[in-house]
C-alpha cells in the first residue's frame, strides 16, 4: 500500500469533517482497532525481512502525523464555538435570561380604578405625602379637638408642628379647588400613613383613591350613579351596592358604602363576618363650609366626595388575606400578577 496515498486520503477526509462526531467517526476508521494503521502494522510480518523495517517506520510516522492532525482538527471544532483569541469566553454559550417583571397588585388597581374614573370623565391628579395640618384637617372642616387630629391618630413631623403625613387623600380636595374652578371632576390616588398597630388588615401606610366632582346642580344621586358603575366596572355587573348613613366633618350628608359580599353573593360568609355586605368606600355630598374654605359660593355650587383603601379592593379582587402580603417584596406573592 502506499503510504503517500493513505496520507492524501487523509488529509482530504480530515478536511470535509464538520463535526467533532465526524472527527471521531474519523478516529475510528484510522485508528481503531480494525482501522487502516492496524491493518498496516498487522501486514508487516508478510513482508520481505529486508522491507519490514523501513515500512515499520513509515507506518509509525503516518500513525504520529495523523495523532496530530486529528489533534489540530479537534481544537479547531471547539474553536468554531469560540471568539478567536479569547479562549475564556463562549459566545455559543445560551445566555442567563434576566426575569420579566410584572406590574405591583396595587399598581395594577390603581390603574385599572384610575381608568374606570377617566372614562366618566375624571382627571387624575396627585399630591405630596408630607402635607399641612391646614389641608389634611381645618380645609376640611375638621374641627381643632377632633380625635383624628391626635398624635396617636396621625404622624406628625418632628421639628414641624404644622406638617404631617397625611392621614387621607382628601387634603387633594382642598388643594384643587383652591387651583381650579368649578366645575372640576378629579381623582387622587396615593399613600396614605396612621399610626395603627400592624396586623393582617393594618399597616402604617397603605393607598387610597379620593374621587371628587363639583358642578351646578350635582345630587346625591349622581354620586350613587357613579359609584355604582365603579363598582360593577371592578366586582362585576351583579354587585350591589348599598349606602349606610355615617359622619364624616367634610361630607353631609354622608354614608359608608358597602358592596354585595363577592364570596358569598350576599348570604353571609367568613369574609363578610356572616353579614353579607363589605364595606368598600366613604362617600358623601361635599360639606358647605369646605367649599367655604377654598373660596367657592356653597349656594351656587354642590359636589360630592369619595375614598377608599385600594389595599382593601385588591385584597377582595385577588382574594388576598393578608395585607403585609403587598409590601414584603416576596417574588412568590409578587410573581402571581
Ligand atoms: N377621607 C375619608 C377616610 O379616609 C374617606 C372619605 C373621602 C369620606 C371623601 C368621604 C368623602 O376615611
Amino acid at each position: 500500500m502506499d503510504i503517500n496515498l493513505i496520507q492524501a486520503q487523509i488529509e482530504t477526509d480530515l478536511a470535509n469533517v464538520r463535526s467533532l462526531q465526524a472527527l471521531e467517526e474519523l478516529r475510528v476508521k484510522y485508528l481503531g482497532r480494525k482501522g487502516l494503521i492496524a491493518e498496516l502494522t498487522s501486514s508487516i510480518p508478510a513482508l520481505a525481512v529486508e522491507q519490514r523495517g523501513s515500512f515499520g517506520k513509515e507506518v509509525n510516522a503516518l500513525k504520529n502525523k495523523l495523532l496530530n492532525l486529528l489533534a489540530e482538527k479537534e481544537k479547531s471544532l471547539a474553536g468554531n464555538n469560540r471568539k478567536s483569541g479569547d479562549a475564556d469566553i463562549d459566545i455559543g454559550m445560551p445566555g442567563i435570561a434576566s426575569g420579566l417583571g410584572s406590574v405591583h397588585p396595587i399598581t395594577r388597581v390603581i390603574d385599572e380604578i384610575c381608568a374606570i374614573f377617566s372614562h366618566m370623565g375624571f382627571c387624575v391628579l396627585e399630591g405630596p405625602e408630607v402635607e399641612t395640618e391646614y389641608n389634611n384637617f381645618t380645609g376640611l372642616n375638621i374641627p381643632l379637638e377632633h380625635p383624628s387630629r391626635d398624635a396617636f391618630d396621625t404622624f406628625y413631623l418632628k421639628d414641624y408642628p404644622k406638617l404631617l403625613l397625611r392621614s387621607h387623600t382628601s387634603p387633594v380636595q382642598v388643594r384643587a379647588m383652591k387651583a381650579h374652578k368649578p366645575p372640576l371632576a378629579i381623582v387622587v390616588p396615593g399613600r396614605v400613613y396612621r399610626p395603627d398597630a400592624v396586623d393582617a388588615s393594618h399597616l402604617f401606610m397603605f393607598h387610597q383613591i379620593e374621587g371628587f366632582l363639583v358642578d351646578k346642580n350635582i345630587r346625591f344621586s349622581d354620586l350613587k350613579g357613579t359609584l355604582s358603575l365603579f363598582a360593577k366596572s371592578v366586582f362585576g355587573s351583579d354587585i350591589k351596592m348599598r349606602f349606610r348613613p355615617h359622619f364624616f366633618p367634610f361630607t353631609e350628608p354622608s354614608a359608608e358604602v358597602d358592596i354585595s359580599c363577592i364570596i358569598c353573593k350576599g348570604k353571609g360568609c367568613s369574609v363578610c363576618g356572616r353579614k353579607g355586605w363589605l364595606e368598600i368606600l366613604g362617600a358623601g355630598m361635599i360639606h358647605p363650609n369646605v367649599f367655604k374654605q377654598v373660596g367657592y359660593n356653597p349656594v351656587k355650587y354642590t359636589g360630592f366626595a369619595f375614598g377608599m383603601g385600594i389595599e382593601r379592593i385588591a385584597m377582595l379582587k385577588y382574594g388576598i388575606n393578608d395585607i403585609r402580603l403587598f409590601f414584603e417584596n416576596d417574588l412568590r406573592f409578587l410573581k402571581q400578577f
